[in-house]
């Protein structure tokens, strides 16, 4: 399918992506702007005719009817028989979205209606624990339930004015046993975040959580809040049905963040911010929905991640916020990209015989310029860089600091492209004065190959409007990624395995299974735990 695509990169690839830049306005036809953002893809090497191979495949794999038929509520996610319908969510201006002939969106306004009251309960303090006014939160998920709400509530801290927030998503008992013990049972809420209320890392969790509050509080389910799919399951766990907040199996765990599994963000920053974060990413469906492909911002960053990936090879894709407070983002991506696009198999059954989604890393800049650039700028794998930073900051009184962090996302990308021949590496090593052979060796240490691809994605500052345009933007990338190479990026089959395999190796750690079916391999490893507990 990529036979195309793969033929222009043979051919490009000795091009230096500098030159591409002698095309007269190169930087402003090979970027998409949209209100207040603008994603650069002109340092990497893509042509007019490779753009025009890649907007091809949008037509012909009939992405264009299969975005109409998510935002319509067809079941397009086929193996689970669902409609995908995040973008309901954030459909604030409330116009019919219909599931099986039904309108879903007075259920979803009135659940974000319930959202704000509880939030702005307790934000004022009329919602108490058994000690008072709720000062801390923790919300327990894992995955979904919890890569969004902890990259959101970090992404937005300066917006934060309410209880301080926390997250517990790892079964290592570390993660709660550290979370718990800065708190104060008496004032603390426990927001359980599950869509199925049976993720056996988030239900022990939350038991932990409950016997460590039941210690101090005659009534621990008075602070316990659910955010589940799963009404039953959490009427069981002794949740009250007026602190769950519930929402359909169209919202993909990845996908939730924009509804109930938003909730300790909306703590955090308070329900108009809440609500300025889903107005940012209803623009970008807007945008997303009606803007011709070549001006559709995640269109041409799925283009951009198709050409790098599929047509020119490269394995991995490394995302680098030059943001600390996006710290989380990289991760927060993981999950989306990989547990979307990461299949091998189409929607029809067949085993695909291209490369479906890359590995997606990354690390805030400029830290992973301390650790990783080196084998970014000299080793010998290609890794398109996507680079992301704000003009502005939020801290006016370090401007200084901003100038700096800007200055070296920037350079990095001109780095990358540029690159530092060996005829300059001389020149510099003779004007420290080293000679001859000695001269050759350490001058070739010093060559960067240059014409590594990136892109950038520039906005203005990191509002909570801004976040939820970016976030959606990275959505509907996958979308149109998978939607080219003919998967489903809305189930998630390959984490099952594991999970049934856990809770067979389980009673074997315990010694109430034998485990005498297993590998040498595993029965070693379960031996040798079995030497170390006993
Ligand atoms: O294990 C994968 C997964 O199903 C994710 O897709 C999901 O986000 C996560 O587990 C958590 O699931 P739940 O919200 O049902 O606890």
């Amino acid at each position: 399918m990529f036979d195309d695509l793969q033929a222009m990169a043979a051919d490009l690839a000795d091009t230096d992506i500098l030159t591409l830049f002698a095309t007269k306005d190169r930087a402003a036809d090979f970027s998409v702007a949209l209100d207040g953002m603008l994603f650069d893809y002109s340092k990497t090497r893509i042509t007019g005719e490779v753009r025009q191979t890649l907007l091809d495949l949008v037509e012909s794999r009939g992405v264009i009817d299969k975005r109409k038929a998510m935002f319509a509520g067809k079941p397009i996610n086929e193996t689970e028989g669902r409609a995908v319908l995040h973008t309901a969510l954030r459909n604030l201006v409330g116009a019919p979205v219909m599931v099986d002939g039904e309108n879903v969106m007075p259920e979803v306004l009135d659940t974000l209606n319930r959202m704000r009251d509880f939030a702005e309960d307790v934000r004022s303090g009329r919602f108490t624990g058994q000690g008072g006014a709720i000062t801390d939160v923790v919300n327990i998920g894992i995955g979904g339930s919890h890569l969004g709400p902890e990259m959101g509530a970090m992404a937005l801290s300066p917006y934060h004015d309410g209880p301080r927030a926390h997250f517990v998503s790892n079964v290592d008992g570390a993660d709660i046993a550290d979370t718990l013990k800065a708190l104060n049972p008496e004032t603390t809420l426990v927001i359980v975040a599950s869509k199925s209320f049976t993720t056996i890392e988030t239900m022990t969790n939350a038991q932990t959580a409950r016997d460590w509050m039941s210690n101090w509080v005659e009534r621990p389910e008075n602070q316990f809040v659910a955010l589940s799919t799963a009404e039953e399951k959490t009427s069981a766990f002794g949740i009250p049905p007026a602190r769950v907040f519930g929402f359909e199996d169209w919202v993909g765990g990845r996908y939730s963040m924009w509804g109930p599994i938003g909730l300790s963000i909306m703590l955090a920053i308070g329900p108009n911010h809440f609500r300025a974060f889903l107005e940012g990413a209803q623009a970008m469906d807007a945008h997303f929905r009606d803007a011709p492909p070549q001006k559709n911002m995640p269109i041409m960053l799925a283009l951009t991640g198709l050409w790098h990936h599929q047509g020119c090879g490269y394995p991995t894709r490394a995302v680098l916020p030059y943001d600390q407070r996006l710290a989380r983002l990289p991760a927060y991506f993981q999950q989306l990209e990989m547990e979307s696009n990461g299949k091998r198999v189409t929607m029809d059954g067949t085993t695909m015989d291209y490369a479906s989604g890359p590995v997606v890393w990354g690390e805030p800049g400029t830290n992973g310029q301390h650790a990783f650039y080196q084998l970014i700028h000299q080793g010998t794998d290609v890794i398109p860089c996507e680079f992301m930073v704000a003009a502005k900051g939020h801290e006016p009184e370090l401007a200084h600091h901003h100038r700096l962090l800007t200055a070296n996302c920037l350079a990095q990308s001109e780095a990358l492209m540029r690159g530092r021949s060996l005829e300059v590496s001389r020149r510099l090593m003779a004007d420290k004065g080293f000679e001859g052979d000695e001269l050759e060796r350490q001058a070739r240490h010093r060559v960067f190959p240059g014409n590594r691809p990136s892109t950038t994605l520039i906005y203005d500052q990191l509002t909570p409007y801004r976040l939820g345009q970016i976030v959606a933007l990275y959505e509907h990338r996958v979308f149109v990624e998978g939607a080219i190479l003919g998967l489903n990026s809305f189930d998630q089959w390959g984490v099952e395995l594991g999970k049934v395999l856990a809770v067979e190796l389980e009673p074997v750690l315990s010694g109430e299974a034998s485990g005498k079916d297993k590998d040498g391999s595993t029965s070693l490893l379960v031996h040798f735990v079995h030497t170390h507990t006993s």
